[in-house]
C-alpha cells in the first residue's frame, strides 16, 4: 500500500521544533516558525472573494445594514444586556423599559421555588453532566424532567435535549431520508428546515396554514416517496397565529403521514391547562406522531425535547446523533424546567393571564389602527411594518420611549413583512399594554 502524502507539507525543522517542544515542560510557548516554502503552492489562485471573509455575500449584506443603521442614528437593538431577569419589565443600562422582547410566559424565571431547586440541584451534582449521558451517566432530574413531561402531555415517553434547536435538527435529520418527503409549513421554524435539510429528503413547503394546498401537494406526491413527513408549529413564533390542526391531522390519516408539532410557543400558552394545541382543540395525543417542545420559553431553562410514542422515543435516545454525541443537560437547568412544569400544573391561572394580556394587547392595537397581520391574540403579536429599516426604525424609537420590543426583518422574514414583535407575559399589567400600543401608534405617526 503506497503512503499518501500529508496534505500540508510540514518541514523536517518544523517536525523537530514540534517533537522538542512536546519532550520540553516549558510553560510558555515560543511561536512557531510556519515555513511555507514547504507547501506546495495551489494549483489555480484562489479568487479573494473565496478566502476573504469580508468578502462573503451574507456579511457584505450584514455590514450594509448596519451601517445603514449608524448612518439613520438607528440604536443597535440586539445583544441588550439586561441588567436582572426580563419580565413585563426589564433593566438595561440602568433605566427601567417595558419589556416585549422574551419568552419568559408564565414569568416563571426567576419564581423563588424555581430558583430554590437550581441552587439544590448544584449542590447536589455541580452544574454540569460534563459528557453524553448515554456514555457517562445520567442524574435523577434527567429521567424525572421527561417522566414529567410525558405525563403532562399524556405521550408515552419524552426525551430531552440541550438545544430545541439541535432538537429539530437532529430528530428530523436522524429519521428521515433520501428517499422521503418532509413538507413544512412556509413559515416553520429554521430547526425544522435544517433538519430537513441534513435528512436530505425532498422538502417542499406549504402556504402558512394552508391544509387545503397541503392536501394537494400530497395527492400529488404521496405516491413518489416512502415515508413523508409534516411539520407544523403550535403558535407560529412570528405570526401569533396557529394552524386548523385537526385538518392536519386528517391529512395524516388519508396520506399516511407522519406529524411532527412544534410547540415550542403553544405550550403553557394554548388550552385550558397550558398543555397545548392539542388541549386547545381537545384532540387525543395520538393524533401525531411527535410532540417537540423546548424548555427556554415556558419552562425557563434551556434545551429541546420530543415526546411521542415510547418504541420511537428510545431509539431517539440511543441513536440520534444531537443526543448520543452532545453533553447531558446541566442538572440546574433541568431541576428549573420540572419545578416550573409542576407551578404550571399547580398555577394554571398564569395561563389565562397571558392569555388576556394577549387578547387585550391585539384588541388596543387594531382600536389603535396597527397592522397585526393574523395574530390570534395569545402571547405574540406582531405589529407589521412593512420594511426592514422601518422596523429597526420603529423599536429604535420605542426604546427611546421606555419600550423594548424587537424588529424582525428580512431574511428572517420577507421584506415587506418586516415587523416589530410583541411577546406578552403573564404579568404584563392593562395600564402597560396601552401605553405601549399608544407609543406604537405615535412613533409610527411620526
Ligand atoms: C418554533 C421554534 N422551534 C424551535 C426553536 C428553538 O428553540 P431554542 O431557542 O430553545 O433552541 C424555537 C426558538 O425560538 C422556535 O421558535
Amino acid at each position: 500500500m503506497t503512503k499518501s502524502k500529508p496534505l500540508f507539507g510540514l518541514s523536517d525543522g518544523l517536525k523537530q521544533q514540534m517533537a522538542r517542544r512536546q519532550q520540553e515542560t516549558i510553560v510558555e510557548a515560543e511561536p512557531l516558525e510556519l515555513n511555507l516554502g514547504d507547501v506546495r503552492p495551489s494549483v489555480q489562485p484562489v479568487p479573494p472573494r473565496f478566502s476573504d471573509p469580508a468578502q462573503f455575500p451574507g456579511v457584505k449584506e450584514y455590514l450594509a445594514l448596519r451601517q445603514a443603521g449608524v448612518a439613520l442614528g438607528m440604536t443597535d437593538p440586539f445583544f441588550r444586556v439586561h441588567e436582572g431577569i426580563p419580565a413585563a419589565t426589564t433593566r438595561i443600562g440602568g433605566k427601567e423599559y417595558l419589556n416585549f422582547s422574551n419568552y419568559n410566559y408564565l414569568c416563571l424565571n426567576g419564581h423563588p421555588e424555581v430558583t430554590a431547586a437550581t441552587y439544590e440541584a448544584i449542590q447536589r451534582y455541580g452544574t454540569s453532566p460534563s459528557a453524553s449521558r448515554m456514555v457517562s451517566g445520567e442524574r435523577p432530574l434527567h429521567g424525572q424532567l421527561e417522566h414529567a413531561l410525558a405525563d403532562f402531555l399524556g405521550t408515552e415517553d419524552c426525551v430531552a435535549m440541550v438545544s430545541g434547536h439541535a432538537t429539530n435538527v437532529t430528530v428530523i435529520g436522524h429519521l428521515f431520508g433520501p428517499r422521503d418527503l418532509i413538507v413544512h409549513d412556509a413559515l416553520a421554524h429554521n430547526s425544522v428546515v435544517q433538519g430537513a435539510i441534513l435528512s436530505g429528503a425532498k422538502r417542499l413547503s406549504f402556504p402558512h396554514n394552508d391544509w387545503q394546498a397541503l392536501d394537494d401537494m400530497l395527492r400529488t406526491l404521496r405516491p413518489n416517496h416512502e415515508r413523508v413527513l409534516v411539520v407544523v408549529e403550535g403558535l407560529y413564533s412570528m405570526d401569533g397565529d396557529y394552524p386548523d390542526l385537526p385538518r392536519f391531522v386528517a391529512i395524516r390519516e388519508r396520506y399516511k403521514t407522519f406529524l411532527l408539532v412544534d410547540e415550542a410557543h403553544s405550550i403553557g400558552v394554548m388550552g385550558a391547562t397550558g398543555r397545548g394545541i392539542a388541549e386547545h382543540f381537545g384532540l387525543p395525543r395520538t393524533c401525531a406522531d411527535f410532540w417537540m417542545g423546548t424548555l427556554s420559553k415556558t419552562f425557563s431553562g434551556c434545551g429541546g425535547f420530543i415526546a411521542g410514542q415510547r418504541l420511537i422515543v428510545d431509539y431517539l435516545r440511543h441513536t440520534a446523533p444531537g443526543f448520543l454525541y452532545s453533553v447531558g443537560m446541566s442538572p440546574p437547568l433541568a431541576a428549573a424546567s420540572l419545578k416550573c412544569l409542576e407551578l404550571l400544573q399547580r398555577e394554571p391561572e398564569r395561563c389565562r393571564a397571558l392569555r388576556r394580556a394577549g387578547r387585550l394587547f391585539l384588541e388596543l392595537c387594531k382600536a389603535e389602527g396597527l397592522n397585526t397581520g393574523n395574530s390570534a391574540g395569545l402571547a405574540i403579536v406582531p405589529i407589521i411594518i412593512g420594511s426592514s429599516l422601518g422596523a429597526i426604525n420603529i423599536s429604535s424609537r420605542l426604546f427611546t420611549r421606555g419600550v423594548n420590543a424587537q424588529p424582525i426583518f428580512a431574511p428572517a422574514v420577507e421584506e415587506q413583512q418586516a415587523r416589530l414583535r410583541i411577546f406578552l407575559c403573564s404579568e404584563h399589567t392593562p395600564a402597560q399594554l396601552e401605553t405601549t400600543a399608544k407609543a406604537i401608534a405615535a412613533g409610527l405617526a411620526e
